[in-house]
């Protein structure tokens, strides 16, 4: 029964079950993508703000490593984007995933000449219809409640504007979600799949630093915490992360910033820069290092579900299990009112 759940999504992806594996910074490298994509999943690679050269043979060895589709993800906002760009527009790549700000018309247009199908984030009505309108292949739409850079709107309230507003358009959701029974309720309500971040970083074939895990294990779901935006002088895209030390920084770090933006010292440009480069950093702290004090660690509210690292093969055939558990459920709930 889970098959015909999944048909639109695994037609649109080309693997076995639509479940994307969101490339993270740091987290998402070959061995974690070549895991996802053997258990059945689709994976993305994250290059961050990798140099070029390092980026393009990462790239080659997914090309070369991996006999199914796969994305790589490409961060509007990182230094390097420009180079990651024209570098993926010259390779055998199937699809590409835009993060950071939606990518501008053009860059959708030469991808998609280049022969890939692209993805991009919505997190507001207005930018899932913009993107819509720009021809981008499919959304991945992400409630506030996940990882990493987030937008402000819930989930709960994104399906309701968005999913149940454009029925046709093929639309992955994501935030929040790390079981097998919230999963099947957003494929009845007509996503063609889900991605998630948090529970996947969970993994053993993950190469985060053991500490990194640790931190992960223990938190709640209340800990993993989006930053504020002080003055819309300097406007940040918020991060959910577990609190800790590195999220207090930050915090005095947009002070400093806004202070010499008043006494004229910093252009915006450069303060946004100095934003972007502190969450860059501080998560290759605590993924690599293991400083969990002072690094970032981006984590979705889902932290609060996921207790236990596991093999991706594992994780995976949980999820689907407990799907197929929940619409047999539902099937049969159902069966009493349609007689
Ligand atoms: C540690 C971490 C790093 C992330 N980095 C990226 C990134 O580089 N690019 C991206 O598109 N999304 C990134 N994300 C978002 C994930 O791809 C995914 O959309 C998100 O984790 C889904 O929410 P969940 O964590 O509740 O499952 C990151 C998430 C986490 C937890």
């Amino acid at each position: 029964m889970i098959y015909d759940f999944f048909e639109k999504g695994r037609k649109f992806l080309g693997v076995e079950y639509p479940i994307i594996c969101g490339g993270m910074t740091w987290i998402s490298d070959y061995k974690l993508v070549k895991a996802v994509s053997d258990a059945g999943g689709f994976p993305v690679f994250a290059g961050g703000n990798m140099p070029p050269d390092l980026f393009e043979q990462e790239v080659d060895q997914l090309i070369n490593g991996l006999d199914k589709p796969f994305a790589v993800n490409l961060i509007t906002i990182a230094p390097n984007y420009r180079n990651h760009f024209e570098i993926m527009l010259t390779k055998d790549v199937p699809f590409v995933v835009f993060a950071g700000n939606f990518p501008k018309k053009r860059d959708v247009v030469a991808m998609k000449e280049a022969g890939k199908k692209t993805m991009s984030f919505a997190s507001t009505e207005s930018i899932a219809d913009k993107q819509i309108n720009w021809g981008i292949d499919a959304l991945i739409l992400e409630g506030s409640e996940a990882g990493g850079h987030i937008g402000s709107v819930s989930l709960t309230v994104l399906l309701q504007q968005v999913l149940f507003n454009f029925r046709d358009f093929p639309i992955f959701v994501a935030g929040g979600i790390a079981t097998g029974q919230m999963m099947a309720h957003l494929l009845l309500m007509g996503a063609y799949g889900v991605q998630m971040g948090t529970i996947f970083a969970m993994s053993q074939e993950c190469s985060a630093h053991e500490n990194f895990k640790k931190a992960f294990k223990k938190a709640r779901a209340r800990q993993a915490v989006a930053t504020p935006q002080y003055d819309s002088k300097l406007p940040v895209v918020a991060v959910r992360s577990i609190l800790n030390k590195g999220m207090a920084q930050f915090g005095r770090l947009q002070l400093e910033l806004l202070k010499k933006l008043d006494a004229g010292s910093i252009t915006r440009e450069k303060a946004q820069y100095e934003i972007e480069s502190y969450w860059a950093g501080t998560l290759r702290q605590a993924v690599q290092d293991g400083d969990v004090q002072n690094g970032s660690l981006m984590a979705g509210q889902s932290v609060g579900l996921v207790n236990e690292v596991k093999p991706i093969k594992e994780i995976m055939k949980n999820l689907i299990e407990d799907a197929e558990e929940e619409l047999e459920m539902l099937r049969k709930e159902f069966s009493k009112f349609c007689k």
